[in-house]
C-alpha cells in the first residue's frame, strides 16, 4: 500500500452486529461481543498502517431507545473492554479519547472511561476517539451554548465566531477532520456522526456486517480511498 496516501483520520460507523447475530439465530448481544473484537482489530490495524486518529462510533445519543437490557449489556461490555484493553493501549501508545456526553453515562462506566483517559493521556501513536453517547447535533448544541455564554458574559463578540473558533469547542479540537468514513452493514447514512467534521470526508459503504469487518476489509477500504481525487471545492 502506498504510504503517501494513508488517511490521517478514519471514522467508522460499526453497524450490523444485531443482523450478524440474527443470521446465526443468536441473541443480538452475541453480535456485540464479536463486534468488540473487531474494534480492537481495527485499532491495531490503524496503528500499524500509521493512521493518526481513529473514531469509532460505539453508542449514539439515539441508542438509548433500545431495550433496557441491550443498553445495559453494551455498557458492561464497554467496561470490560476498557479493563482488558488498558495494558495494550499503554504498551502500544494508544491515547483513549472518548467523544460524547460522557457525564450522562452510568456512574461505573463513566468512572472507567475517565480512568482510561487518565492512564493513556501521554500516549501519542494513535488517538482512539470512542464515540459514547455521541450525537453530532448534541455536540454542536453544546458548542453553541458555550459560545453563547461567552457572548453573554462579554468575553466574545458575535463577529468573532468563525469556523476555527467553533472547532475549538468540539470534542475533536486539535485533530485533523476525518479523511475517510467507513460504514458497514449496507446502510448509507451517517446517523448523526461527526456532522461538522465530515464536511469534506470521503465515504465508503460496504455491505459487510461489522462482526465480519477484518483487516482485509479495512485494507480494501483504504485502497479504495487511495483512488479518490479530493478537490475541497477547488479544481
Ligand atoms: C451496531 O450494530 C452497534 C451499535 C449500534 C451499538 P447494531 O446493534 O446497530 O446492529 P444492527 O444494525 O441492528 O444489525
Ligand atoms: C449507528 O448505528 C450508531 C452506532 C454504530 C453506534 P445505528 O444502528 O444506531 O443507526 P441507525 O439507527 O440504523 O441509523
Ligand atoms: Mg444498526
Amino acid at each position: 500500500m502506498g504510504i503517501e496516501k494513508i488517511p490521517r483520520h478514519v471514522a467508522i460507523i460499526m453497524d450490523g452486529n444485531g443482523r450478524w447475530a440474527k443470521l446465526r439465530e443468536k441473541p443480538r448481544i452475541f453480535g456485540h461481543r464479536k463486534g468488540v473484537e473487531r474494534a480492537k482489530e481495527a485499532s491495531e490495524f490503524a496503528l500499524e498502517v500509521g493512521i493518526e486518529v481513529l473514531s469509532l462510533y460505539a453508542f449514539s445519543t439515539e441508542n438509548w431507545a433500545r431495550p433496557k437490557d441491550e443498553v445495559e449489556f453494551l455498557m458492561t461490555l464497554l467496561e470490560n473492554y476498557l479493563d482488558k484493553e488498558l495494558p495494550t493501549m499503554v504498551e502500544k501508545g494508544i491515547r483513549f479519547h472518548p467523544i460524547g456526553r460522557i457525564h450522562q453515562l452510568p456512574e461505573s462506566t463513566r468512572k472507567k472511561v475517565l480512568e482510561t483517559v487518565k492512564a493513556t493521556e501521554k500516549n501519542d501513536k494513535l488517538t482512539l476517539n470512542l464515540a459514547l453517547n455521541y450525537g453530532g447535533q448534541a455536540e454542536l448544541v453544546d458548542a453553541f451554548k458555550s459560545l453563547a455564554q461567552m457572548v453573554l458574559e462579554g468575553h466574545l463578540q458575535p463577529r468573532e465566531i468563525q469556523e476555527k473558533l467553533v472547532e475549538e469547542y468540539l470534542y475533536t479540537r486539535g485533530q485533523p477532520p476525518p479523511d475517510l468514513l467507513i460504514r458497514t452493514s449496507g446502510e448509507r447514512r451517517i446517523s448523526n456522526f461527526l456532522l461538522w467534521q465530515m464536511a469534506y470526508t470521503e465515504f465508503y459503504f460496504t455491505s459487510t456486517l461489522w462482526p465480519d469487518f477484518d483487516r482485509a476489509e479495512f485494507l480494501k477500504a483504504l485502497l479504495d480511498y487511495q483512488k479518490r481525487e479530493r478537490r475541497f471545492g477547488g479544481v
